[in-house]
């Protein structure tokens, strides 16, 4: 038998060096003469886990103790609100008044016992908060609404408020300080109220607060003074150097404002991109390949005469942030979600062990979270992220024998789970592989990072010598002769009959989860003559006709609802949704039902013009519906020992809820 790991696809997808120590990483690093122990900087990120005026919780102490103790240069914790008009969630961080300051001094002692050093920064969302939030109409240089954050019409703040609101950072940078953080940081970036005011395409002002970039700069510099003359730590700024929207800010004028920024006693500049219009700039998802924010961290570097500049962009793939930083392109690397997926990603790096880390696969699920679902902003892929205490594999009260049915991520989370737990663990798999069906989810163009979520545990179970039986089809016979204590199935969902169409039985008809297995086995079976039909616009309607058109193929994909991709988060979705709005040889049809397949187009009846359309169809793919499977379940009835579903079997869901569950039921039994 040989290893998942090997059965599954290849290493994750960055040329890896299994046993690189990532030297340049690991050299300390200075800020204004504070020596870190990395060149690595946790990038700050919302989590949505305060109380709701803004007070630390045992559970953000959590998260930031479990990275702390593997060596992050500083943990820049998140953008925290010096204003309620500025606040941007609901429970977002607070140094707004000195009621937070007790829970802020005992966040910044547990950093610092487990060896870690810490920033907070200091925030105003300006234009992008909501009054839904906040319960104030948001502030900003000019009544210029944010679509992507509510469209609340802003109001144009008077010189004395911006004056004001210069007070309430310095009040908020000594509060801070107070409480023991080691570095002050300035949000000057993400489109918030200090990077509106520097940018022309939010800053319509004619005073002495716009038009000319003196005076757009003047807002943030005077913020930059006022905390520079309120605090004695050092003062660090994140710039946002390409604001990545029409007539926005580009580095040909942030390049200046960072040598400005120096002038007046920045320490540390870090290069962040887009705004909440811009966002896949700002959060690049996984069809970015890594470090696409580094040529503008460059251009920051060149115009700085000596203090230190870091940027960001999915360098927790760090075999890229090893090279920027050996190569001298940067010198401080800032990672957010790669260490949200494992916080101990540097701690293996350094030990030569990359390959025993849960590489952020950049799904922004965790963004979904916080934006969409409006929770705390958990992990896709790393359960315990934000769950540090909940989530912790406990040894097991008695060892038992496991045995678990069904190799996709909700069965190998949960075998990896179990194993650590000490118990005695064995998979079965119908399958030759593992990896279920994220190893389908990964074929779309450009989403390959998607099944490093299945390597890494396929990869894990090999490294705890969990005994995975590959092409092992599941029954009670088998179960009675393994004579397990505990049964898990993970066995996926069950593909129903297709609800009947005419002409569903013809040869050039197939359905979505058919033609991605042909795909798997071989990767020209999307080519072919004439135009396809995708009759089905959820995720993995969208999913086959993205493969289609990088095969060449014209698309007509075919929904009956008024969207696409409903079942899959917004974020997450945007570079697909651009894709398909965009691409020439797609044609999207919505609210359109389909009445009959032909020899060579399909029948169709669009609700919204009461037509009939006869459209070209050379091929037909049909997504079906998945369905629960409690199949064995039933099968093994009364007869087995204890027994538990999880993850696509109980319902169909998303990668997230598979892993979820398959790690909550192994830390039950
Ligand atoms: C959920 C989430 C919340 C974020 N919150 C902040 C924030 O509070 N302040 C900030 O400057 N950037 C924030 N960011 C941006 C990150 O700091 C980082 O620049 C970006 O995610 C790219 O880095 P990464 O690819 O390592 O995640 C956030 C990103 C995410 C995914």
């Amino acid at each position: 038998m040989g290893s998942a790991a090997d059965r599954s696809t290849a290493t994750y997808p960055v040329d890896t060096d299994a046993n690189s120590t990532f030297e340049a990483l690991f050299q300390p690093g200075f800020i204004a003469g504070i020596e870190l122990r990395s060149r690595v900087l946790m990038a700050p990120m919302e989590k949505n886990l305060c109380t709701s005026t803004g007070v630390v919780t045992q559970r953000y102490i959590d998260y930031l103790v479990a990275r702390a103790r593997h060596e992050v240069g500083l943990l820049r914790v998140e953008a925290t609100y010096v204003d309620p008009v500025g606040k941007g969630r609901p429970f977002q961080l607070g140094a707004q008044a000195d009621h937070v300051l007790p829970e802020l001094e005992r966040m910044v002692a547990a950093v610092h016992d487990a060896g870690g050093r810490l920033s907070l920064e200091l925030a105003h969302c300006g234009r992008q908060s909501s009054s839904q939030i906040s319960g104030f109409q948001p502030v900003a240089p000019s009544p210029v609404p944010c679509e992507a954050s509510g469209g609340w019409m802003p109001r144009e703040l008077t010189v004395t408020e911006i004056a004001a609101i210069v007070e309430r950072f310095a009040a908020a940078a000594q509060r801070i300080e107070k409480a023991g953080v080691d570095i002050v940081e300035i949000h000057g970036a993400s489109g918030y109220l200090l990077n509106a005011f520097l940018s022309p395409y939010t800053n319509l002002r004619e005073d002495e607060y716009g038009g000319s970039f003196e005076n757009r700069m003047r807002f943030p510099l005077e913020v930059v003074d006022a905390i520079r003359g309120a605090v004695s730590v050092p003062v660090t700024y994140r710039l946002d150097a390409e604001e990545c929207v029409p007539g926005g800010l580009t580095v040909a004028d942030t390049a200046p404002f960072a040598a400005e920024l120096e002038r007046h006693g920045i320490a540390m500049i870090d290069a962040a991109a887009g705004t909440y219009e811009a966002i896949l700039a700002t959060q690049p998802p996984m069809e970015v390949p890594p470090g696409s924010l580094l040529e503008i961290g460059a251009a920051i570097k060149a115009a700085v005469e000596s203090i230190p500049v870091a940027t960001t962009g999915r360098l927790g793939a760090l075999e890229v942030a090893e090279d920027a930083v050996a190569r001298g392109v940067v010198d401080f690397v800032s990672i957010a979600r790669g260490l949200h997926a494992d916080p101990a990603l540097l701690t293996k790096a350094k030990e030569g062990r990359i390959r025993e880390a849960r590489r952020c696969i950049a799904c922004a699920e965790c963004v979904a979270f916080l934006s969409e679902k409006e929770t705390a902003a958990y992990c896709a892929i790393n359960p315990a992220a934000i769950r540090e205490a909940e989530f912790e594999p406990r040894p097991a009260v008695e060892a038992r024998r496991v045995l678990v049915v069904g190799a996709g991520p909700a069965g190998m989370e949960a075998a990896r789970v179990a194993a650590l737990r000490g118990h005695e663990v064995t998979v079965c798999e119908r399958e030759e592989r593992v990896g279920g069906r994220v190893r389908q989810g990964e074929l779309a163009p450009g989403r390959r990072d998607f099944g490093e979520s299945v390597r890494f545990l396929a990869r894990e179970l090999d490294r705890l010598e969990v005994p995975v039986r590959l092409g092992t089809e599941v029954t009670a016979g088998l179960v009675a002769e393994l004579g397990p204590d505990v049964v898990l199935l993970a066995t996926g969902a069950t593909q129903p009959e297709p609800k009947p169409i005419a002409g569903l039985d013809q040869e050039h008809v197939t359905d979505a989860f058919t033609f991605l297995r042909r795909l798997e086995a071989d990767p020209d079976a999307a080519r072919g003559e004439g135009p396809v039909a995708v009759l089905g616009g959820n995720w993995v309607g969208c999913v086959v006709t993205s493969i289609l058109l990088d095969a060449g193929r014209k698309v007509a994909l075919i929904e009956t609802r008024d969207e696409l991709a409903y079942d899959f988060s917004m974020q997450p979705a945007m570079p697909m949704m651009d894709l398909l709005a965009n691409h020439p040889d797609v044609t999207v049809h919505l609210r359109t039902t389909v009445e009959a397949i032909g020899a060579g187009e399909v029948e169709t009846w669009a609700a919204a013009t009461d037509q009939a359309q006869s459209i070209p169809a050379a091929e037909v793919i049909v997504v079906p519906a998945l369905e629960a499977n409690p199949t064995l379940r039933d099968e093994l009835g009364d007869a087995a020992p204890e027994v538990h579903m999880l993850g696509d079997c109980v319902k169909p869901r998303k990668l997230q809820d598979a892993i979820l569950e398959g790690a909550e039921v192994a830390l039950r039994i």
